[in-house]
């Protein structure tokens, strides 16, 4: 177990250097001298361009500073806190992982030829038309809808973490804009997968493997009894469990979409005679619609605002900016 603070973009940068460092079964934190020098001894290989093999990350942390706390608050870094741990800290992780995702997909394919020659068939037989891929799964929320302004205009582009422009902060908003700018990552990270792989996971259909390309998916958890109201005053806190401890999903119904994007072979249910084939064929969505998953894991439309590339090319731009990424980490 390795501590992580998305707030903190030197704590991500720690983490991820340590990950990268260790052995698939965290040899690398040992702290006996023989162990380090096994480690050291296989940094090279773990740690080189294929990277450590990470099947998949999903990207659950969040905050939201609801109710009576409804400062604006920012972090040790002067970024916005909402933004900062919601967007910024997983699209550092996602981006420096990135080597360790694309060793994730290649270990699949190559656990799947293995899997396929044990049950007697030729390793050189035509793979099947999907083939696992390692993803990263972005835990958004319904409530992006409440940041549907940001990166709209060229005033939003120049303060989208709303911080000379006070009198429009709200954290429901400042929640909402964190929340929009997963989806628009997902969708842009989809996009460039594509582009540097074999088909992506935006609803893409028969795919072939080889090319290291990682899948991207964005949901919302649904409406879940959780901690996410630990900023409220304690009694309102406990009133609101109380009440809506029977209504609202239950924190193992809403991590199922959660696990469904992590570890289904195709999450939008793609692939000839899918059902996301089904329904775009039917009318009944785009192809462009189908990486984000509603509570029952079923493809669903996001707002608008989330499928613009335009917006979402200068999102990522502009945390590529704001988490200072260096050259050679834009690596998808
Ligand atoms: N609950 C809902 O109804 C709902 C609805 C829509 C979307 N969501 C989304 O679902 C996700 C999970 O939320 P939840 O409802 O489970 O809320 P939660 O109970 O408050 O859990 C939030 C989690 O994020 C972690 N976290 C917070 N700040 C962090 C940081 N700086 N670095 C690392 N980890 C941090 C927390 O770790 P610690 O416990 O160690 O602080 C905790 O595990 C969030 O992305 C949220 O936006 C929830």
């Amino acid at each position: 177990m390795r501590l992580l603070d998305l707030a903190s973009l030197s704590s991500v940068r720690a983490f991820c250097d340590a990950f990268k460092q260790s052995g698939p079964s965290g040899s690398g934190s040992g702290a006996d001298a023989a162990s380090a020098a096994a480690a050291a001894a296989a940094a090279p290989l773990l740690n080189g361009p294929r990277g450590r093999p990470l099947h998949a990350l999903v990207c659950n942390a969040g905050v939201f500073n609801m109710g009576v706390r409804a400062r604006r608050e920012t972090d040790e870094g002067g970024l916005e806190e909402h933004m900062a741990c919601n967007h910024l800290g997983h699209f550092l992780l996602a981006l420096l992982l990135m080597p360790s995702l694309r060793a994730g997909t290649r270990d699949l394919e190559e656990r799947e030829r293995r899997r396929r020659k044990e049950e007697g068939g030729a390793a050189s037989a035509p793979p099947p038309p999907l083939l696992p891929r390692a993803r990263v799964v972005s835990v958004s929320s319904a409530m992006h809808h409440y940041g549907a302004s940001l990166g709209r205009t060229e005033a939003d582009r120049a303060d989208p973490m709303l911080k000379s422009r006070r009198g429009l902060y709200s954290t429901d908003r400042a929640y909402g804009r964190s929340k929009l700018a997963q989806l628009l990552f997902a969708r842009e990270l989809a996009r460039r997968a594509k582009g540097a792989g074999a088909g992506a996971g935006a609803g893409a259909g028969a795919r072939e493997g080889g090319g290291g390309a990682v899948d991207s998916f964005a949901l919302h958890p649904g409406m879940v009894v959780t901690d996410v109201v630990r900023s409220l005053p304690p009694a309102v806190g406990a009133a609101y469990r109380a009440l809506m401890g029977r209504l609202l999903l239950s924190p193992d119904e809403g991590a199922r979409a959660s696990v469904h994007a992590a570890t289904a072979l195709d999450p939008v249910g793609g692939g000839v005679g899918g059902a996301a084939a089904a329904a775009a064929s039917s009318g009944s969505a785009s192809s462009s619609e189908l990486w984000y998953l509603d509570a029952n894991a079923r493809p669903t439309a996001p707002c608008a605002a989330a499928e613009c590339p335009e917006t979402a090319a200068w999102l990522w731009r502009w945390s590529a900016e704001t988490v200072g990424l260096r050259a050679g980490e834009d690596v998808v």
